[in-house]
């Protein structure tokens, strides 16, 4: 029975536990949104980009800035610090006669959402959607025109624009390189950017000297940034600088993507009011590592595949399990996954829907498929290779109830092998004694 005592007895715990190893406002320094005021290992980049802000907005150039760098080498954070300090240092000057816009493109809305987001901030009342791109367009000219100010607007994350139509993409990139009054900043994770535009008249106009690669972080850059967020979120000595290093260099062997290291650090954050963990030293985190790839990996698969792909995909590693196998034939996967199919109740499938199954799990890189000729004139087999870590299947298991019989299957295999092994020792064991 649920009671409010108890309930109240264990929150009052966990405050306690989190008064001990964590400071107040330890989950805002280790989100990966949390700009700092003076980020280490940047002040070159943010320099640049605001003197470049700067030097557009007083000459009323017709110009553009193109940032380059991998996932979380502090491009976004960078442009949001540089904006800052451009308007204050203009507004010191007196120049007050622009505006910075800072608009990200998203995956769905494509080029009418970043159009109509930057209307709305500019104070413009349009519809999210339904308005074509030269609509769009006469609303930011009149606004330069009317408002008599110069416009400058970065559009983040540039990339996710370029699954629209080619057209349509260009035609932002032409007319934001060719107004008058208005300057932009384009950010993407593509160094090769220029590459995806064949329009030459964007090509011409697009400031490719005006680009500014953000370098991967190294090693001892991630190890200074993490270990400032660490002494934010923990307390002394909690984690220690050997912990800190060896994440350090798990980051950066990554490619430097300071959000992983925050999202370990986050992952420490809970393990430790969880009670599971009173410090955390070089070997805790290697094992925490471990355990927060597993989870990563597995809330993955458990949150973005179908049921049919996920049987499927269980019964890949019931063969891998069976067979003591790294790869596994596609005709016995096929063969388990009828069986799991009957004992989740679900209507058997054929041999085609079977290969649209897999060739999904293939394109979304969880399994590799190879096809492989048997010898002469004996025709083609498939293997199958799982490219996720075993437990990462295991932890999508776990949490799904509806696979639960399956679970009950694969934990069977487990056990009868773990049984083997043990009787393996004995029969050695006592070989050894006679
Ligand atoms: N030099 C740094 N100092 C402190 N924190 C940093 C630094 N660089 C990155 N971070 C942290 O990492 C987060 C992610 O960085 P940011 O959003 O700028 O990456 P990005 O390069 O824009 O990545 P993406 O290409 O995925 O958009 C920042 O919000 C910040 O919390
Ligand atoms: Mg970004």
């Amino acid at each position: 029975m649920f009671s409010l005592d108890d309930l109240k007895k264990k929150v009052s715990e966990q405050i306690e536990t989190s008064f001990k190893y964590l400071k107040p406002g330890w989950q805002k320094y280790l989100d990966p949104s949390y700009i700092p005021p003076t980020p280490l290992h940047r002040d070159a980049e943010i320099q640049e980009i605001c003197l470049k802000l700067i030097g557009f907005i007083s000459s009323k150039a017709t110009r553009n800035i193109l940032i380059y760098g991998i996932p979380g080498s502090g491009k976004t954070m960078s442009f949001i610090l540089a904006k800052k300090l451009a308007e204050e240092l203009l507004k010191e000057k007196g120049i007050d006669d622009f505006e910075i816009v800072y608009v990200r493109a998203s995956t769905t809305g494509g080029v009418s959402q970043v159009m109509s987001n930057i209307c709305w901030e500019l104070g413009r009342d349009v519809p999210k959607r339904g308005l074509s791109f030269r609509e769009y367009m006469s609303i930011v000219e009149e606004y330069i025109e009317n408002e008599k100010k110069y416009l400058h607007i970065c559009v983040d994350e540039f990339d996710n624009l370029l699954v629209a139509k080619k057209e349509l993409y260009e035609a932002l990139l032409y007319f934001f390189t060719r107004t008058e009054n208005l300057s932009a900043t384009f950010i993407t994770n593509k160094v090769d950017l220029a590459k995806e535009i064949t329009d030459g008249r964007v090509l011409s106009t697009l400031d490719t000297i005006n680009a500014i690669y953000f370098k991967p972080y190294t090693k001892e850059q991630v190890r200074d940034i993490l270990r400032e967020r660490v002494e934010q979120a923990f307390k002394e000595g909690v984690i220690t600088n050997e912990a800190i290093e060896v994440l350090s260099e798990r980051v950066a062997d990554e490619g430097g993507d300071i959000r992983k290291g925050l999202s370990v650090l986050l992952f420490c954050g809970e393990s430790l009011l969880r009670g599971e963990r009173s410090s955390i030293d070089r070997e805790s985190m290697e094992q925490i590592i471990m355990e927060h790839e597993i989870l990563k990996d597995g809330e993955l698969l458990n949150s973005t595949l179908s049921l049919s792909d996920k049987i499927v995909l269980a019964a890949i590693y019931a063969c891998m399990l069976t067979n003591r196998e790294n790869k596994v034939l596609s005709d016995e996967v096929f063969g388990i996954q009828d069986y799991f199919r009957k004992i989740l109740n679900k209507t058997s499938i054929n041999n085609d829907t079977f290969s649209v199954y897999l060739s999904r799990l293939s394109t979304a890189g969880v399994v590799e498929v190879k096809r492989v000729g048997r010898g002469r004139g004996r025709g083609m087999v498939s293997y199958i290779r799982l490219k996720y870590p075993h437990d990462s299947v295991k932890y999508m298991l776990e949490k799904d109830n509806k696979l639960r019989p399956i679970l009950n299957y694969i934990n069977s295999i487990i056990d009868e092998r773990k049984k083997e092994i043990e009787e393996r020792i004995r029969l050695a064991k006592e070989k050894r004694l006679f």
